[in-house]
This record gives structure tokens, C-alpha cells and sequence, in this order.
């Protein structure tokens, strides 16, 4: 596989071809995602959950990304990774510099934060030290203590207008990357449309220039109710897919040929 860099996500973009990402957490299903096609993995904080077995992201340390991400990019050095910068490790600008150094020097190409516009200094101070940041905006799961839960953002006329300004204001602020969680689809393609960067959904509908799933959701490894944006693509027949590569693979082409998401996985 070609190294696929954030030039190659630009090109991506400016064609309208999709990007296919999946959380992954070991060697082992990164050289199966390399074998797929699988363009970008992001080294979630979603492992504290899926891998660790706590019942939020919250646990999770700048220490844990880091040893994951360095498994990753030994197994498959030539798909774009994308490391989560865990809870609390960006409260300050001086953090998030510590956190995205070690991040960065374990193989991560971006370095991803939760938030809205109070993340643009601390974007901007990475950004031009040679960290490309992705912001992940809409449902952010470091804040379910705030939220009360796991929900849809941005639904109202006020909420959405925020949600926008905020991608606005990160991409000027220096955002190489996107990441819209359960967001309504409409708003999704609005704002898509209105960034250079490449965007990210995972429940944010079809016209996102990339897709992501978690590794575990999509094979139907879930230890709770799966969220309403999840296929499971190993049991999916219409994939006649009788291994976990082929699984990877249909879910590349799936997101390449935009059948995946369909309406009834968005908002
Ligand atoms: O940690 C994670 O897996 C994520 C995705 C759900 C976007 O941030
Ligand atoms: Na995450």
C-alpha cells in the first residue's frame, strides 16, 4: 500500500473519493487492515472501553495511546494514524504540547482532541510545531459526565449554528482534520462542504469525506447495545465475506462506494 498522507486525504477530497478509517488497537488487525485497504486507523480512546473494559473513555492515559499506537504503526506504518488525545491530557496548552510529543514520537501522524472553538490556541501552537491536529466535534465522549449520557448534538437551530461555527473557527485556527460524531447528516454535509480539511463521521450520514468505525462494533464485538450508526459487516451476507480481512475490505468498499451509511445508520 502507498503511505497515505494527509496530501493524499486533500487529493481524496478534491475528487469526491471517500476514506475508509477504523479504530484499531493491536498488530495483529492493523496488518489485517493493511492487507483490506484500509486508508487511516485511529488509535481511539474508545479502547478504554472496548480493550480496558471501563465504562467510559475517561481511564484512559496519554501512556495507553501511546503504547497502542507504537503496535500500529510497526504492523502498518503506511496507513495514516491518528492518535486520541485522552481526558484531561490538552486541559492546558503545556499538556496538550506533552501529550501530542509522546503521542507523536510513538508513530501517530495526527493527534486528535474532543472540543469547540476553546480548542483553537492550542491548535494553533501545535499546528505549526508539525502537529496536525484533528478536532472530533459533536458528540464528544469525554464529556458524558456534561452530556448525562450518549447523544445526538447539535439538533437544534442554536445547537447546529454552533456546532458550525466552531468547525469554522478550528479550521482557521490551523485544524488539519474533522471528526463529526452523531451529528444530523444535513449538517454534516453543510459543513463538509464549507471546510478544505478533510472531515470524518461516524453517525453523521454519507457526505462526510471519510467514515469510522469502531474495530469491535463492526464485527460485532459489543459488550452493550450498539449505537445506531453500527452495521455488522461479518455477518452481513450481502458481503459474502467469510473472513475478517474480507470483513475490512467490504467495509472499505462500502465507504468507497458510499452505500455505507445508509439513512438508517445517520440522524
Ligand atoms: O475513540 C474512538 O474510537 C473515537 C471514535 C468513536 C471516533 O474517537
Ligand atoms: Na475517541
Amino acid at each position: 500500500n502507498p503511505p497515505i498522507t494527509l496530501a493524499t486525504l486533500a487529493k481524496y477530497k478534491a475528487a469526491g473519493e471517500k476514506f475508509s478509517c477504523l479504530t484499531c488497537y493491536d498488530a495483529s488487525f492493523a496488518h489485517a487492515m493493511k492487507q483490506a485497504g484500509i486508508e487511516s486507523i485511529l488509535v481511539g480512546d474508545s479502547l478504554g472501553m472496548v480493550v480496558q473494559g471501563h465504562d467510559s473513555t475517561l481511564p484512559v492515559t496519554v501512556a495507553d495511546i501511546a503504547y497502542h499506537t507504537a503496535a500500529i504503526k510497526r504492523s502498518n506504518p503506511n496507513a495514516l494514524i491518528l492518535a486520541d488525545m485522552p481526558f484531561l491530557s490538552y486541559a492546558s496548552v503545556q499538556d496538550g504540547i506533552d501529550g501530542a510529543r509522546t503521542l507523536m514520537q510513538a508513530g501517530a501522524n495526527v493527534v486528535k482532541v474532543e472540543g469547540g472553538s476553546e480548542l483553537a490556541e492550542l491548535i494553533g501552537v501545535l499546528g505549526k510545531a508539525g502537529v496536525p491536529v484533528c478536532a472530533h466535534l459533536g458528540l464528544t465522549p469525554q464529556l458524558v459526565n456534561v452530556f448525562g449520557g450518549y447523544k445526538v448534538q447539535g439538533k437544534t437551530a442554536e445547537a447546529a449554528e454552533k456546532l458550525f461555527a466552531d468547525c469554522q473557527t478550528l479550521v482557521a485556527a490551523g485544524a488539519a482534520m474533522l471528526l463529526l460524531e452523531c451529528v444530523p447528516a444535513t449538517l454534516a454535509k453543510k459543513i463538509t462542504a464549507s471546510v478544505p480539511v478533510p472531515v470524518i463521521g461516524i453517525g453523521a450520514g454519507v457526505d462526510t469525506d471519510g467514515q469510522v468505525l469502531v474495530m469491535h462494533d463492526m464485527l460485532g464485538v459489543y459488550t452493550r447495545k450498539p449505537a445506531k450508526f453500527v452495521h455488522n459487516f461479518l455477518t452481513d451476507t450481502a458481503n459474502e465475506t467469510h473472513d475478517i480481512i474480507g470483513t475490512f475490505a467490504a467495509y472499505h468498499r462500502a465507504v468507497k462506494d458510499k452505500t455505507f451509511p445508509s439513512e438508517a445508520h445517520s440522524f
